[in-house]
């Protein structure tokens, strides 16, 4: 499998009980190499745009409000299988279904406060990557 790239997210749950670091030393510890990073505030229209393929979702609007409840980390991870990596790195989306020893699993408070979000595919991972970061702003 070749080098690949993925976006990550480290949510509003996350951020307030100070666990980036814990977060991205689970990332480093798998090998993967965070080429992007920025901590931001979204607004709802961004939250409504980056989310908008669960917009007829029952959880959308809770998802919205939780996703602006505070600061975010948005990241690009580069490595191997990066995409499939990340994923086995979080764990499950509902943490009750979470491997031990994953993100999800260590840190995740419910299954909408569930501390990270990571790209399912890798189109996934380039339309969100172009949605958060130019070109520019990814050192490898
Ligand atoms: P994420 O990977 O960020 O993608 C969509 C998010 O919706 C998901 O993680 C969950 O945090 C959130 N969510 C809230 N309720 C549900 C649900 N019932 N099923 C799936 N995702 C949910």
């Amino acid at each position: 499998m070749a080098v690949q790239r993925t976006f990550s997210m480290i949510k509003p749950d996350a951020t307030r009980r100070n666990l980036t670091g814990k977060i991205i030393a689970k990332f480093e510890d798998a090998g993967l190499r965070v080429v992007a990073s920025k901590r931001v505030q979204w607004q709802r229209a961004d939250a409504e745009e980056f989310y908008g393929i669960h917009k007829e979702r029952p959880f959308f609007n809770d998802l919205v409000d939780f996703m602006i409840s505070g600061p975010i980390v948005m990241q690009v991870l580069e490595g191997e299988d990066a995409v499939a990596k990340n994923r086995q790195v979080m764990g499950a989306t509902n943490p009750a279904d979470a491997d031990a020893g994953t993100i999800r699993a260590e840190f995740a408070e419910s299954i909408e406060a569930n501390s990270v979000h990571g790209s399912d595919s890798p189109e996934n991972a380039a339309l969100e990557i172009s949605q958060c970061f130019k070109e520019e702003e990814i050192v490898g």
